[in-house]
């Protein structure tokens, strides 16, 4: 069977961790592309370099020009300016807006029977444009957030509750915003309803109904969090490894159900719009959607949250996009 071509977009910070992780998994052979001349061949070079010891003997190649990502496979998207302290994802519009129907029409160009997984922020923008400029269908065209926002979700229930984050299971649904949804009632531990066990553990509903919302604000808040504390640029390690496990399902066909952004039509009740929701993932790219039953208060949630995505697009859309 012929190696997967991966073609990554944008050789910064994320760029150059997805490539370390695709070369020691061997999931493909990568070609790095970036516009800012050697950075690619540079980081390219330095895995490389590492073959011998990390046992891989996929091809690294570095590049500026996109006529290498020829053919390639699986996309992954990175190119755009990341965020700084104080700004929101949203104010990074106009310039990623410009970046990415630039890698859109080259992609369109060079690999349009790829499927792609967008990452530039704001996310759930970036990902409507590629997909308008691409022409790629919708099911292959997908963006990551919620898998990152939900492992950031599950990370925070690990460490209140002392217990292994291997056994937690929670879902952020939603846009990749202030708004996004992380779903209280469906989180559980390894089956038991994380907020029977923070009640436990607190002997008072009221105590772990306000734990549970610090949590839930924090994963909201989680990627400022770490652009404050970075004060460069934004988090790069996370989103690596969480596209990394969009990557998987979708070259070894795992159909793996994990929260991504989507294009709905109908599901949930959104129609036209791509939106946080829980996907199989496979070889076809997104292969099926899942809806569950929310409640009230989380449909309103949901709502809340595809308006502030609606309103992006409608911004970006004013902006000549
Ligand atoms: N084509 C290709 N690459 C580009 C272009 C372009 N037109 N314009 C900029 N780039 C490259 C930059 O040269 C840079 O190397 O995109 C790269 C972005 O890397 P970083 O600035 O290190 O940002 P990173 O942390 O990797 O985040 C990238 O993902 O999570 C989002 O908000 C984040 O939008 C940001 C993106």
């Amino acid at each position: 069977m012929a190696r997967k071509k991966i073609a990554l977009i944008g050789g910064g910070q994320i760029g150059g961790v997805l490539t370390q992780l695709i070369a020691q998994r061997q999931l493909g052979d990568v070609v790095l592309f970036d516009i800012v001349e050697d950075l690619p061949q540079g980081k390219a070079l330095d895995i490389a370099e590492a073959s011998r010891v990390d046992g891989f003997d996929i091809s690294v190649k570095g590049t500026n020009s996109y006529k290498d990502i020829e053919g390639a496979d699986l996309v992954i998207v990175t190119a755009g300016l990341p965020r700084k302290p104080g700004m929101s994802r949203d104010d990074l519009l106009t310039t990623n807006a410009q970046i990415m129907k630039s890698v859109a029409e080259n992609v369109k160009n060079y690999a349009p029977n790829s499927i792609a997984i967008i990452i530039s922020n704001p996310l759930d923008a970036m990902v409507t444009l590629f997909q308008k400029v691409t022409g790629i269908s919708h099911h292959k065209v997908i963006g990551q957030a919620g898998v990152l926002d939900s492992s950031r979700f599950a990370t925070f229930i690990a460490w209140e509750l002392g217990v292994s984050v291997k056994d937690i299971n929670a879902m952020v649904l939603g846009g990749h915003g202030d708004t996004m949804v992380p779903l209280v009632r469906y989180a559980n531990v390894n089956g038991i309803p994380a907020m029977e066990l923070l009640e436990r553990k607190y002997g008072d509903k009221t105590k772990a109904v306000e734990v549970m919302k610090a949590m839930v604000e924090r994963t909201k808040m989680a990627g400022g969090e770490v652009v404050k504390l970075l004060k460069t640029g934004s988090a790069f390690y996370s989103p690596a490894s969480s596209a990394i496990a969009m990557a998987e399902s979708i070259i070894y066909d795992e159909k793996r159900v994990l929260p991504v952004c989507a294009y709905l039509q109908g599901e949930f009740g959104i129609n036209g719009y791509y939106v946080g929701v829980p996907a199989v993932l496979g070889e076809n790219g997104i292969e099926n959607i899942l809806e569950l039953t929310l409640d009230q208060e989380e449909q309103a949630a949901l709502d809340n949250s595809v308006n502030a995505v609606r309103s992006l697009v409608a911004d970006m859309v004013r902006l000549g996009f």
